[in-house]
């Protein structure tokens, strides 16, 4: 139902990644390397690969990583600008901040949540929201435990019913996936010059004057990349193809290694592991469903499952890592164990001689 050549995407990246740290101490969540490349430029490639052309990024947290990296948006095809707010104004305020920098040819105005990895056909969002002529469109998705989300029924026509907070017993499970469709309108009437968040002010007060919210509910892949368990696993589901992106740095495979990645005759990647680049895995180690990020060093006989190893970090000999994240430049000596939930800060050392540390996840 034509074209997106009057559709503009806002990219809403501004904010903290506190649950992600410490690797968003340095790097904002939508900058750290996912399957070999920025998770911005997954996500761009699938905006751009949706006739897109029209790009503005709400930036506030480190905001200058963004436009260093991007610049003007033509190597993914798009005309892209990084708009950084003069304080950090949440979801609702940063989408009406970004939304003022976009010329007037653009009545519609698509939202990204910058840390979202989907499936969803962004060009069925908008027709859904167009046959429905809304004010906005939510992307709906169901999934298996509801009660980690707030819900968002609909009824038979798709009309959204309520927002609803968090529940034991949700009456749905389908929640909000961090991507709208907004009349130009809609976006000009939220607030400007203070904090505004989209989903607890602006969607439940469209809903109390009467708005046409519609929900898009579908259930393709879907993955919001916020903890340290969710990343991990968003960057393996790329590597593996189970995650679409047409920005792979190489083939759908088991493991994705990056230029000068080395790894030992007897040591074995999977299960989705990707290895940055001049990453060395030394003899009988096993590195699975990981992200060992560029410049680290695994030593021999070491374990590495389900974690992230950050920038020229050093795991020791014979250490087992386990759904943990190291920090940049964390040494960690040999013969230690690091399991659930264990988040080290950058640049500490742990010295030899199997030290053990638990956390909570
Ligand atoms: P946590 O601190 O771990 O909750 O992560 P977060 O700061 O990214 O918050 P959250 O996941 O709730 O944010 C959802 C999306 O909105 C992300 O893409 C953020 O980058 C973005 N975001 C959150 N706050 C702001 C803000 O004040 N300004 C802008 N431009 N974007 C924001």
């Amino acid at each position: 139902m034509g074209g997106l050549d009057r559709t503009a995407a806002v990219v809403l990246v501004g904010g903290q990644g506190s649950r992600l740290r410490p690797l968003t101490a340095s790097t904002p969540k939508p900058m750290l390397p996912t399957a070999g490349v920025p998770f911005i430029g997954h996500l761009l490639s699938r905006i751009a690969a949706a006739g897109i052309r029209r790009v503005v990024l709400g930036t506030s947290y480190r905001a200058e990583v963004f436009s260093s990296y991007l610049g003007d948006g033509s190597s993914f095809g798009l005309q892209l600008d990084c708009v950084p707010e003069p304080e950090p104004l949440g979801t609702g305020g940063g989408i009406r901040h970004a939304a003022d920098a976009l010329e007037d040819d653009y009545d519609e105005i698509m939202v990204f949540n910058g840390d979202i990895l989907s499936g969803v056909d962004l060009g069925a969002v908008v027709d859904e929201h167009r046959a429905a002529s809304a004010d906005a469109t939510l992307h709906l998705v169901r999934v298996p435990d509801p009660t980690a989300f707030g819900c968002v029924p609909t009824d038979d026509s798709g009309r959204v019913e309520r927002f609803l907070e968090k529940t034991l017993n949700p009456p749905t499970d389908q929640v909000n996936a961090g991507c709208y469709v907004f009349r130009r309108e809609v976006v000009n009437a939220i607030p400007t010059g203070r904090a505004v968040s989209v989903e607890r002010e602006t969607f439940p007060g469209l809903l109390d004057r009467g708005a046409r919210l519609q929900g898009h509910v579908e259930s393709s892949y879907w993955l919001d990349l916020g903890t340290p368990a969710a990343f991990v696993r968003g960057c393996a589901d790329l590597v593996q193809g189970i995650a679409p992106t047409s920005a792979l740095p190489g083939p759908v495979g088991t493991a994705l290694l990056l230029e000068g990645a080395k790894i030992a005759g007897s040591a074995s990647l999977s299960d989705g592991t990707t290895l940055g680049r001049e990453v060395v895995v030394g003899d009988g180690s096993r590195v699975i469903g990981s992200v060992v990020m560029d410049g680290a060093r695994i030593g021999d006989n070491v374990t590495v499952t389900r974690s992230v190893i950050g920038p020229g970090a050093v795991i020791g000999d014979e250490t087992v890592v386990n759904d943990a994240v190291v920090g940049d430049g964390v040494s960690v000596g040999a013969g230690c164990e690091l399991r659930e939930g264990v988040r080290l800060w950058p640049g500490i050392t742990i010295p030899d001689g199997g030290l053990r540390f638990s956390g909570s996840a």
